[in-house]
């Protein structure tokens, strides 16, 4: 389908509904001459649709996410795969998204690269975010998820200066991997997200081809308020999952930086919806001192032996943005946002990003982002909450006592909902303390990672990290390779030789460039005589 036939699709009006107006609503009959002094003169301040045209061109943007700005997002449904067997969660959670089968709940799908940019490259060495806001008749529930199952820290106070090492040197403005890996080689638990990130896991060949995962442990909590741990990951249906290699992305970023935009809204117009489903590994909710590692910890992954995917239901993305800006750019999601049936675990990062999300969003979009129709529920509002730039809901008083914008209140105004389960109450007995989790464990999962690659696979991660470390200060380097070491001897071995081979092959090229300087300002001398 061309750009054309698809614009005049969606360009169903009236006769009057084409015509240009200001937006107070003002036909404007020449909208190519500013008004004048004489058709060469000065314009004068009188000039009102020019100077409203200009100021709101002047303020067209908003700040970028201040990570995963670069996204692409599209609209679809999640649908439950049923009762029968081990499909049948509703004894694990009382979450009504989740309950019976076939049933359909609205979502929309903002998919992300991290580190750079609006427009930068969709090519990049990076993590993809996927973040799915599911309109459900609780209220929406947002699963804020990237490609890969794990993440390079588990404490959420390493965040900030996690993301200033990954983002351009603030005095350059260039990006920097000496940075990035000082800071990496200063945290070991980055170890095994670094392994997936500079393998050709690192660039999916698109948002189509990839998996998602909520990363963090969450729980379900079921009608008596009894919890278990959970792990969400999303895996592509009617798609094979695809990598690039660091030389077939360079290739595709020499045409094109929005590959991946491009792939998935052809996608969907040509009716080829991606589809994914979603699989839960379910925990009991304790420590679990059998593992080698905490369950709450999220630079691992739980094995999938132990705790095999459930598959619980399907997502289908079926209808493209209608403007980019309001319903991608202006989309909030937070990992906050739950409904009854689903909670929060211990996870660190998790308590700390909950915060984050909404915190950021009422600076980037505004105090009322959760008004705009993009990240409002489809459901009844029953807030108090009001007033605030731009406010703008009415129907928040629809059949209530408008005066009454307080709770308790014997004369109208919103009533306390009803509780369908029994709230799900973990006890602790504990100090107060600041320090690490006990079983860090941060080289095997690592070293298990690793071996599981195929060959051209392992040889593609020696390969891009002897790129990114070349650069890097010796004591960065050896830091480096003694952590792979230590999570697998090959691994680090095979690093060393290739960071040898490069200061050889750079030693050479050194030595022969300085010889031709030689023998040419020799020859120079010699012509002088
Ligand atoms: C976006 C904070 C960890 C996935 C964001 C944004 C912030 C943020 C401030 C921008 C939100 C916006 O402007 O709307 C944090 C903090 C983290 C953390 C403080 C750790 C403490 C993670 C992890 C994941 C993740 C572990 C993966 C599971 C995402 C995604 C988005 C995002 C997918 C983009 C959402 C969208 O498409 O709008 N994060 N993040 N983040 N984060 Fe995190």
């Amino acid at each position: 389908m061309n750009k054309h036939d698809d614009v005049e699709k969606k360009m169903k009006m009236d006769e009057n509904d084409d015509m240009l107006t200001t937006r107070q609503g003002q036909p404007i009959t020449n909208n190519q001459n500013i008004r004048t002094i004489g058709n060469r003169g000065p314009a004068t301040l009188e000039n009102y649709d020019f100077i409203e045209k200009i100021s709101h061109f002047d303020r067209e943007r908003v700040p970028e996410r201040v990570v995963h700005a670069r996204g692409a997002g599209a609209h679809g449904y999640f649908e439950t795969y049923g009762k029968a067997g081990d499909k049948d969660v509703s004894h694990y959670t009382r979450a009504k998204v989740f309950q019976g089968a076939g049933k359909q709940t609205p979502v929309f799908v903002r998919f992300s690269t991290v580190i750079g940019g609006m427009e930068s490259p969709e090519t990049a060495r990076d993590p993809r975010g996927f973040a799915v806001k599911f309109y459900t008749e609780d209220g929406n529930w947002d699963l804020v998820g990237n490609n890969l199952k794990i993440f390079f820290i588990r404490d959420a106070i390493k965040f900030p200066d996690m993301i200033h090492s990954f983002k351009p040197d603030p005095v350059t403005n260039l990006p920097d991997p000496e940075r990035m890996f000082d800071f990496v080689s200063q945290s070991p638990e980055a170890l095994h997200m670094i392994t997936f990130v500079f393998s050709p896991w690192g660039i999916p060949a698109n948002y189509r081809q990839m998996q998602g995962s909520g990363v963090n442990t969450y729980k379900w909590v079921n009608e008596q308020g009894e919890a278990v741990l959970i792990k969400y990951h999303w895996e592509p249906l009617n798609n094979e999952i695809k990598n690039l290699t660091q030389k077939e992305a360079e290739e595709i970023q020499a045409k094109t930086v929005s590959h991946a935009t491009q792939d998935l809204y052809e996608a969907i117009e040509n009716g080829e919806y991606p589809e994914w489903e979603l699989n839960v590994q379910i925990m009991s909710d304790d420590e679990h001192p059998e593992l080698d590692f905490d369950p709450l910890d999220d630079t691992k992954l739980w094995p999938q032996e132990q705790f095999p995917f459930i598959p619980v239901g399907k997502m289908v993305l079926n209808k493209n943005p209608e403007n980019y800006f309001d319903e991608v750019e202006q989309a909030a999601f937070g990992t906050g946002v739950l409904v009854d049936g689903l909670d929060f675990s211990d996870d660190k990062m998790l308590q700390g990003r909950t915060f984050s999300y909404s915190d950021t969003q009422r600076h980037r979009v505004g105090t009322n982002y959760l008004q705009l129709p993009i990240n409002a529920p489809k459901k009844h509002v029953g807030s108090n909450q009001h007033g605030g730039q731009m406010s703008y809901r009415t129907e928040y008083t629809k059949g209530k006592n408008p005066h009454i914008n307080y709770e308790p209140s014997s004369l109208g105004g919103f009533k306390e909902a009803h509780q369908s389960g029994k709230d799900h109450e973990p006890h602790y007995n504990a100090s107060l303390k600041r320090e690490s989790i006990d079983r860090e464990n941060n080289y095997g999962q690592t070293g298990d990672t690793y071996r599981s690659f195929e060959e051209w696979e392992k040889d593609e991660l020696i390969s891009n990290l002897t790129d990114a470390l070349s650069i890097c200060q010796p004591h960065i380097q050896n830091q480096m390779i003694e952590h792979f070491s230590k999570a697998d001897e090959e691994y680090g071995r095979r690093l060393k030789e290739s960071l040898d081979q490069t200061k050889k092959a750079t030693k050479n090229e050194h030595t022969s460039t300085l010889e031709a300087d030689k023998a040419v300002s020799e020859s120079q001398h010699k012509g002088k005589e």
